[in-house]
């Protein structure tokens, strides 16, 4: 496994590689989920790179990049025993050289509700970052998980927008057994924030089995997960969305494939959450099918 941290050496191990390449771009401290991705990655693809920067560029000043959590020589030993081919550790210098000043800001409904709303320039650094990774690396599939199920889908208008050549491929929300979404921010949490975290997963389970039970008022299903969340102690929300699973538009009505997604404040912590929607009887794609709960 090749540890580089230089544009110009990615480009040239890039270069080398004859076969499909997948990508699956991290912020590190890696757990279940991340390697979920890598796994599927590995299967894939001939040759896989796995990058892990803490991208300052998403984060605003009020928010958690100092503290981020990081543990590269865990990631390497994980990703060497996923059989990583090339780890991509660039530097903020080397992903931001000075004079950067080349942004991709995505505009419209889709990046500026929920963590666009509540996280200013989220998205801009996300697609920035990513669109420059895609550059560098030149992967032929790019791995992102459900679990930030806004991102997936504007990464997805990104490389619809920009015709960028790599295939996205998303990938289920991996949980703990009791049901909270792996997260690296999960490690902020005190064990009693840890035990009220589970809140979120609460309101998802509810609500799928409310639409499973024949439940299709929006407002209905919003109500019940405010009021799971709000009487847990040390949970405040930030939002709860029931949306449309492609566009994110608001729904009255689940008369389609739709999203619940939650963000709340567990203590000082942020965490997000999701989950897929479907009434009996609805049409789902294959894609789609691969996500379900
Ligand atoms: O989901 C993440 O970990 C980050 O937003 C990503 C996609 C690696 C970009 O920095």
């Amino acid at each position: 496994m090749q540890v580089i941290a230089t544009v110009a050496e990615m480009a040239a191990a890039r270069a080398s590689v004859p076969g499909g390449v997948g990508l699956v771009p991290t912020m590190g401290f890696l757990h279940e989920g991340h390697l979920s991705l890598v796994e599927r990655a590995r299967r894939d693809n001939e040759a896989l790179v796995v990058s892990i920067f803490v991208n300052p560029a998403q984060f605003a000043p009020s928010e958690d990049l100092d503290r981020y959590p990081r543990d590269m020589d865990r990631d390497l030993e994980l990703l060497a025993r996923e059989r990583a081919d090339v780890v991509f550790v660039p530097t903020a210098e080397e992903m931001y050289p000075p004079g950067f000043d080349d942004w991709v800001d995505l505009q419209g409904p889709l990046v500026d509700r929920l963590e666009g709303a509540s996280r200013p320039g989220f998205f801009r650094g996300v697609c920035t970052v990513v669109a420059r990774l895609f550059r560098i690396v030149q992967p032929d599939r790019a791995y992102f998980g459900q679990k930030d199920a806004q991102q997936l889908r504007v990464i997805r208008q990104m490389v619809r927008d920009l015709a960028l050549p790599v295939e996205i491929v998303p990938m289920p929300i991996v949980r703990e057994p009791d049901g909270l979404a792996m997260s690296s921010r999960n490690a902020y949490l005190s064990p009693d924030q840890r035990e009220n975290a589970i809140a979120l997963s609460r309101a998802l389970d509810e609500a799928r089995q409310m639409v499973q039970d024949g439940v299709r008022d929006a407002d209905r299903i919003r109500s019940r997960a405010q009021a799971i969340l709000d009487e847990t102690e040390g949970v405040s929300v930030d939002y709860i969305s029931v949306a449309d699973e492609q566009t994110l538009h608001e729904l009255d009505v689940v008369d389609r494939p739709a999203l619940l997604l939650l963000a709340a404040r567990v203590g000082a912590t942020r965490l997000i959450d999701n989950t897929i929607l479907v009434p009996p009887g609805v049409a789902v794609s294959p894609l789609l099918a691969d996500l379900l709960e």
